[in-house]
């Protein structure tokens, strides 16, 4: 079996930095990785990046508001074409799978919409479990200083208060989840990069 990496976080805390560098730090040391993300580039992600991401406060679909229950489980969906097309088939041939989010995204994000907890761990029971998952962790304000500086692709990344619940959520899931540990992302890239490499050389000695 492989190393399976989840890298998770409020929108601008630098989890597509962090793996990217990650990556690298895993390809120059000969491993063989697999760097993807949540929502993926299946058509199960577009269809999500379509329905969700553009339709402005909430998913539009035809015009009305998609259910915050039709939301989680469109990204249940994509997430089990994830692990059945990629993650379990990388992690069976012995490679290092590193994804830019996965269901704890589901829990802090569509928690945060007001859905219950268990119902969404439920869910996303079928989802394997990552062997570690960094938690970048920064305040709200700062997250949306950068993210002025990025193309915000629509009004869903906007919304100040629903991020600073959902970083609330990731906080309680780190008690919750024990594979989940803190990263303090307000730290410079390198700075951050090296924290993260610690915890992965922690993983990788055990
Ligand atoms: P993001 O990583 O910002 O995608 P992009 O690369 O297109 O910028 O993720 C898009 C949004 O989807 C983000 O605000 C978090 C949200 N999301 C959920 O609400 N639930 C989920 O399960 C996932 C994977 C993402």
């Amino acid at each position: 079996m492989g190393t399976f990496i989840v890298l998770e976080g409020i929108d601008g805390a630098g989890k597509s930095t962090q793996a990217r560098l990650l990556a690298e730090w895993f390809e120059e040391r000969g491993y063989e990785v697999v760097l993807t993300k949540e929502p993926t580039d299946t058509a199960f992600g577009k269809l999500i990046r379509r329905l969700v991401l553009t339709g402005g406060r909430e998913g539009i679909i035809d015009g009305a508001k998609i259910s915050h229950e039709a939301e989680a489980l469109l990204f249940a969906a994509d997430r089990a074409e994830h692990v059945d097309k990629l993650i379990r088939p990388a992690l069976q041939a012995g490679k290092v799978v590193i994804s830019d989010r996965y269901f704890y995204s589901s829990l802090a994000y569509q928690w945060a919409r007001g859905l219950d907890l268990e119902w969404l761990i439920d869910l996303n029971r079928f989802a394997v479990r990552p062997d570690l998952v960094v938690l970048l962790d920064l305040p709200v304000r700062e997250s949306m200083k950068r993210l002025r500086s990025r193309r915000i692709k629509s009004e869903f990344d906007k919304i100040f208060e629903l991020q600073k619940r959902v970083r609330e959520n990731y906080l309680k899931l780190a008690e919750m989840f024990p594979e989940i540990k803190i990263v303090n992302a307000l730290d410079d890239v390198e700075t951050v990069h090296q924290q993260v490499v610690a915890l992965v050389e922690t993983l990788l000695g055990e």
